[in-house]
């Protein structure tokens, strides 16, 4: 086999674009996280304004996280790997150009709109019609670049990464515009084209896929590129990889009915949201087997190696919330958990431990690569970000397990006569040494962030353009 220099280099431009937006997004979303926590410990923080309310500002810290920090590291990373494992260049400069000033443009709009209080109030897609339009030009571009370089791509085969950015970028598509459906009153104000349960039903296919597919197969993508590259070792299994991938797509689809629970959505409906949520259980973890099994051989590279540490760990909390997630599913333990933090302890296993961990590790690797240097800055500040970030995530969700039980406890307790035992202020009470370590959580995760954004400016302020431009050059492998 031979190999040959391409005249042609990948476009890393876009790629720095967003991951330098990674780092700034996650460092606004997660210190907005930080002021929301602080906000349910001391009520005053909410400043009397409605600007600043906990009730504006909580999807504003959504938007942002999932959005704008998890969106960037998407685009980033799927552009990255794309152009590397096809070892071609982006299809169109401009239209990939377009996609981070689009993205960047919505996420703008929603920092200003937002906290005016123009929303749909759907969980997850707030967004009023005109910015939920812009996404929707933005993703279909984005769709475009991704399949238009992988239809030229010089390989024979697509890797498996690409299956899953693929199936995240087309379903992400298909969630939003048909939730997205309305009918606009203003420009500010539009009204869903659904009513009632169906609204809800509508709302939560969305909202449970937008978890599957933007918060997990996107991020199944990343996984099976960096894991491997980090720990220099193939992936454990190939056929488990194709396994995985359509058993995963399959059933995540179903699941959505396990929100609405003991709500006016047929029961039928109900049962079969629970029992696709138990059963994704198997698909989930066989992913997180071939993840951590690539590391066969290679464990002794995490005493010294914490880019490898945070994308093996952001595994074991994916493992772990996709084990809570299937619990929480069945209908009797969700009539205890639902309403509760638990909930919200559920949700940042899967968004710090898991997105934001494998999003970090990744950026990490990726940036000495984009600008042309052997290694980060600094490997002791990666190390010191790991730490921050394990110890963040276990604080945060600790203490919201031990306030969702207690709340859910406190709740249904019922005394002799037929009346609650506790009123809801005592369970609020009860609550807010949780809420006052879960803050204590976030500020460590979301130091640790600022320790990144250092680390990535030493960096990029040493980079090296000629090195840089190197690397960027495209080596065919097996070219006559
Ligand atoms: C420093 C880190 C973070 C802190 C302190 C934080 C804090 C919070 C707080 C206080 C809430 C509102 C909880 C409530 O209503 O009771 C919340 C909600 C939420 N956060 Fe975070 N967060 C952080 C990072 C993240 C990240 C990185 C993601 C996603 C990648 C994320 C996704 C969410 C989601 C999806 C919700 C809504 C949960 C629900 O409605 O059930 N958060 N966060
Ligand atoms: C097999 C995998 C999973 C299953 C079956 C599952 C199941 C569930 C269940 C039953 C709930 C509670 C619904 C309620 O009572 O309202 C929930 C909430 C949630 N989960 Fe998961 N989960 C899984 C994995 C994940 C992962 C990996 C993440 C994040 C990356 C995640 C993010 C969320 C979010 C954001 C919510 C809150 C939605 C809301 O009410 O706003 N889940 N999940």
């Amino acid at each position: 086999m031979s190999t040959a220099i391409s005249p042609t280099a990948y476009n890393y431009k876009v790629v720095r674009q967003f991951a330098i937006m990674t780092v700034v997004w996650g460092i606004l979303g997660m210190g907005l996280g930080v002021f929301i926590a602080s906000q349910l410990v001391w009520p005053q923080l909410n400043l009397d304004l409605p600007w600043t309310s906990f009730g504006r500002l909580r999807p504003l810290h959504t938007n942002l996280v999932i959005f704008a920090f998890g969106g960037c590291a998407l685009f980033g990373t799927s552009y990255y790997v794309v152009q590397r494992t096809c070892q071609t260049r982006l299809i169109s400069d401009s239209m990939a150009a377009f996609t981070f000033w689009g993205w960047q443009a919505v996420i703008v709009g929603a920092l200003i709109t937002l906290p005016m209080g123009y929303t749909t109030t759907k969980e997850y897609a707030e967004l009023e019609w005109p910015l939920a339009i812009l996404l929707a030009i933005v993703w279909v571009t984005y769709g475009l670049v991704f399949f238009g370089t992988i239809v030229k791509r010089k390989t024979k085969h697509i890797y498996v990464g690409n299956w899953f950015y693929g199936a995240f970028i087309v379903v992400t598509a298909m969630l939003h515009i048909v939730n997205h459906i309305s009918l606009p009153v203003s420009l500010f104000k539009s009204y869903s084209a659904y009513a009632g349960a169906t609204d809800a039903m509508i709302q939560w296919w969305y909202g449970h896929n937008a978890v599957g597919f933007f918060l997990t197969t996107g991020f199944l993508g990343m996984m099976y590129y960096f894991v491997p590259k980090q720990a220099e070792r193939p992936i454990y299994s190939y056929r488990l990889s194709i396994v995985h991938f359509w058993a995963l797509i399959t059933l995540y689809i179903w699941a959505g009915p396990h929100h609405l629970h003991y709500t006016a959505l047929p029961d039928w409906a109900q049962s079969l949201g629970m029992v696709m949520s138990i059963i994704l259980l198997a698909p989930s973890w066989g992913g997180m087997i071939n993840g951590m099994m690539t590391l066969s051989g290679a464990w002794h590279k995490l005493r010294t190696d914490p880019i490898l540490r945070f994308l093996v760990v952001s595994l074991a909390f994916y493992g772990m919330s996709t084990f809570e997630g299937p619990m929480m599913a069945i209908k009797t333990v969700n009539s205890l958990s639902h309403y509760t933090d638990w909930t919200i302890g559920h949700v940042h296993a899967g968004a710090l431990g898991w997105v934001a961990m494998i999003s970090i590790g990744a950026v990490y690797h990726m940036i000495p690569k984009l600008y042309g240097r052997e290694q980060m800055h600094s490997i002791g500040l990666i190390n010191a970000h790991f730490w921050l970030a394990t110890i963040g995530t276990v604080l945060y969700i600790a203490s919201m397990w031990v306030n969702g039980i207690t709340q859910g406890l406190m709740w249904r307790a019922i005394n002799d006569d037929g009346t609650l035992t506790y009123s809801f202020v005592e369970a609020l009470q009860a609550s807010h040494p949780g809420y006052i370590v879960r803050a204590l959580g976030g500020a460590f995760f979301a130091s640790g962030m600022l320790l990144m954004a250092y680390n990535v400016f030493r960096t990029v302020r040493a980079a090296n353009p000629a090195q840089a431009e190197e690397a960027a050059k495209i080596v065919v492998v097996g070219a006559h």
